[in-house]
């Protein structure tokens, strides 16, 4: 499944290692008055017989994060023949992901990288430079007989220097999981239909220990899923439900022990994150301009990034139950669709009116919601989902909308937002607007009847609310997140796999 990667990471060789076998080494240089470059470049000057303090200043280098200059030097016999210099800013968790991002681009296609980018940090800022090495030189896979995955990031690097063992194992675990939802998101949906879908999660997550277990069409049908069944009655390839159990090995120990030991207001129920899993979205009959389209086989990026998560949760250790719930549906254009003006049962019995064929997300979710308050008692619930448009003219693409009326559950997510990097911003439940989702032939609407309200990622959010059944719950708009049209950081073009990594740090804190 993973192409074109590094295929490994190795550490512990000191600096004073020969280079041997590498094709570039590289340095980090601080920012200040002068930049600095650090304990290897004293190394790599001695080797090369390079003074690197002129060279700082001849090549003007700032030590900004992500600056990649290639020192002029001509190797001596045995020495790699690129020695970079990569600037790495203040040395914050941030500026070393941004670094090895940069430096991870800038050695694209080469074998063996040394770098003593990480020499003497802390986990923290190890962890994130690790993320930026594995996902700067990120390229979707492609098919065809000229193109070559292969080439597209550095096959070895090598970090010297005195390396956090732990930052390396936990930067690379979520780096992969980010790694995964980008493929997953990537591959087209000629190949990528429910079932193919599921048969995935099933094959990963029984392969990485997990319970799985996979609703088809009749199963649907039969348990009352309505929304799944409608959104993918248009498709020859039929709706999926996934449900995915992580369960942490001493569960049952710490469940006995009591309730004393989590935090107040934590019972033992699971988090359960619901991903929206659209393996492509016309439209439906409410069929989608063409220009529109063309993105859409990445609509089922929620749920490539809570399968992502899920498989991660064994290797990170999580400590709390985890149970993903991938709702998976093709929303098609035949004869079969279901139409505006339709009447929905969803799961629990609530009936929605269908105006728009189009805002098929909250459909599915709806279903995934409502199975999650009824049969699994969850302590807290999140969703993800590329769900509105209105969210990226609201935030852009580097901020995800988040929703939630629980303050604490918005402040720890902030708070994983800004330690791995991807961006959140929380917006408002505006209880006025929720009567726009009052409906005179079933219990509500799944669009708003009032257009002069506008607020379509809001409306979206309140529809949700009406599923989750008061539990904690937030909802993660990613619509705007999870692409992106140019490179930056770690973030390379087309699927950005956002979404992984924020929950896994959030998971990672709760006891
Ligand atoms: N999948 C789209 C949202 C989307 C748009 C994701 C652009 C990524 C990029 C979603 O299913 C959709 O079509 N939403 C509609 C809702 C509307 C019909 C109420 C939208 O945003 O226009
Ligand atoms: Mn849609
Ligand atoms: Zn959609």
């Amino acid at each position: 499944m993973v192409v074109g990667r590094p295929s490994s990471i190795t550490f512990g060789e000191r600096i004073e290692a020969p280079w041997h076998d590498a094709d570039v080494v590289a340095v980090a240089v601080k920012r200040g008055t002068p930049p600095e470059p650090d304990a290897a470049g004293a190394v790599a000057a001695d080797r090369y017989g390079v003074d690197l303090a002129a060279v700082v200043a001849a090549e003007k280098v700032s030590g900004r994060a992500g600056e990649v200059v290639r020192a002029p030097v001509q190797a001596p016999e045995g020495l790699p023949g690129r020695l970079f210099l990569v600037g790495i800013g203040d040395g914050s968790a941030t500026e070393l992901r941004r670094a090895g991002a940069g430096l991870a681009r800038a050695v694209r296609g080469k074998k063996r990288l040394i770098t003593s980018l990480a020499d003497g940090a802390g986990a923290d800022v190890v962890r994130a430079l690790v993320e930026g090495l594995l996902l700067g030189g990120y390229a979707q896979p492609s098919a065809g007989l000229r193109k070559r995955t292969d080439s597209a990031a550095v096959r070895e690097i090598a970090l010297v220097g005195s390396v956090s063992e732990a930052g390396v194992e936990v930067g690379r675990v979520h780096a992969l999981a980010t790694v995964r939802a980008r493929d997953l998101a990537a591959t087209p949906s000629n190949t990528k239909n429910p079932a193919w879908f599921a048969d995935l999660a099933v094959a990963e997550a029984e392969a990485a220990g997990l319970t799985v277990r996979v609703w088809d069409e009749h199963e649907l049908a039969a348990d009352g899923f309505g929304g799944l069944l409608a959104v993918g009655a248009g498709s020859p390839t039929p709706p999926r439900l996934v449900r995915i159990d992580y369960r942490p090995e001493d569960d049952g120990r710490r469940a006995s022990r009591g309730a004393s030991r989590r935090a107040p207001g934590r019972g033992a129920g699971p988090v359960v994150l619901v991903g929206k899993g659209i393996t492509f979205d016309t439209g439906g009959l409410s069929i989608k301009p063409r220009e529109g389209m063309v993105a859409m086989k990445t609509d089922m990026a929620g749920a490539g990034a809570v399968l992502a998560v899920l498989l991660a949760c064994p290797q990170l250790g999580v400590r709390r139950p985890v149970t993903g719930l991938l709702a998976l549906a093709e929303n098609a254009v035949s004869g079969s669709a279901y139409r505006p003006s339709d009447v929905v049962r969803h799961y629990g019995g609530r009936t929605v009116e269908v105006t728009n064929t189009d805002a098929e997300g909250r459909m599915v979710l709806a279903d995934a919601l409502a199975y999650a308050d009824a049969e699994l008692d969850p302590d807290v619930v999140v969703d993800v989902a590329t769900l509105t448009g209105a969210v990226t003219v609201g935030l852009g693409r580097r901020h995800a909308g988040l929703f939630t009326g629980d303050d604490r559950l918005a402040a720890a997510l902030e708070e994983a937002s800004a330690a791995c990097g991807e961006g959140v911003w929380r917006l408002p439940l505006v209880e006025e607007y929720r009567r726009t989702l009052d409906s005179s032939v079933a219990d509500l609407r799944h669009v708003g009847s009032d257009h002069k309200i506008g607020a379509g990622a809001v409306v979206a959010a309140l529809f949700l609310r009406e599923f989750a059944g008061g539990r904690c719950w937030a909802h993660l708009d990613i619509a705007g997140t999870g692409r992106s049209d140019s490179g930056e950081h770690e973030v390379t073009r087309g699927p950005t796999g956002y979404g992984a990594r924020l929950l896994l740090r959030w998971l990672e804190t709760l006891r």
